[in-house]
């Protein structure tokens, strides 16, 4: 059997390991198991420690290590750094320690915007972390020195969805309250730099109108992972294959299986593992 092939049936059988920080990383796996039906994924949460919005990314990158470190111990092929604030604290630190691609979610959130904005005013939302990091910035900029953006962090968002206040009234003073400032500033495209913003799009685009595109990067995400393992021929080829999808999590199953089983529109069922 020629070399590509073995590698290809070892591969099929592997799963796309996806960590976040959370539940809102679920946004991109399913938008991975809506492009890849055949793919299997091992998804790990640290809802024990999360938000990660507001700690070092010191802090953060020995957490994201340590649920790197649970995956390593199953049969993935790839990692996803589903968390925006774990990929801006530290993205080419685990692709430097990992023997699997890694890929996060800021990248491919940056080329969707660059392709979506006609004027060159480009809007970017996040948690503290992420937003400090200026890492949206830096690759927004390496692409195009000429652009004009507006950043803001939106603590409070995280809260209103792990709350289920998003349809409330207040949520919609807080949004008008982050968002005003950058529809002011004229931007056109709006990326949505968090797991949990998906979450909340209507709201957000009802505030900021429809003049503005909203970037949503578990969409452009699940493209990447799509590309990368076609090019580096890891794809399940295998029609009649079952995927598995397994889910760990640092905290609670319960409150996790709930609101993942939501937002996936099935039952899921999670499994605590405690990392110290
Ligand atoms: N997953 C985080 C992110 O995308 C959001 C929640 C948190 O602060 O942990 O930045």
């Amino acid at each position: 059997m020629a070399e590509k092939a073995k590698e290809q049936i070892i591969n099929a059988h592997k799963a796309i390991g996806v960590i976040d920080s959370g539940v809102g990383g679920l946004t991109v796996v399913k938008e991975i198991s809506n492009l890849l039906p055949r793919e299997s994924i091992i998804y790990f949460g640290d809802t024990a420690r999360m938000p990660y919005g507001p700690r070092s990314y010191e802090e953060v990158r020995h957490f994201a290590f340590q649920m790197i470190d649970f995956l390593q111990h199953q049969e993935i092929k790839m990692i996803v750094v589903a968390c925006n604030s774990a990929t801006a604290a530290g993205l080419q630190h685990y692709q430097e320690a990992c023997r699997q691609p890694v890929l996060g979610v800021i990248e491919p959130g940056v080329r969707a915007a660059l392709k979506s904005s006609k004027t060159g005013r480009i809007g970017v939302i996040g948690t503290v972390g992420t937003i400090n990091s200026s890492e949206y910035e830096k690759k927004l900029k390496e692409n195009n020195g000429n652009l004009f953006l507006a950043s803001k962090a939106c603590p409070l968002f995280v809260l209103l969805v792990e709350n289920n206040l998003v349809n409330t009234p207040e949520a919609k003073k807080v949004a008008m309250e982050y968002l005003d400032p950058l529809v002011r500033q004229d931007i056109d495209s709006l990326i949505l730099g968090c797991t949990h913003y998906p979450l909340m799009k209507e709201l957000i685009q009802d505030v900021v109108g429809p003049s503005v595109t909203l970037i949503d990067s578990a969409k452009e995400i699940a493209a990447e992972v799509a590309a990368t393992l076609e090019d580096d021929n890891m794809n399940n080829p295998l029609e009649s294959e079952t995927p598995r999808y397994r889910f760990f999590v640092s905290g609670s199953p319960a409150s996790f299986e709930e609101v993942g089983s939501k937002l996936l529109g099935r039952e899921i069922k999670a499994y605590q593992v405690i990392l110290s």
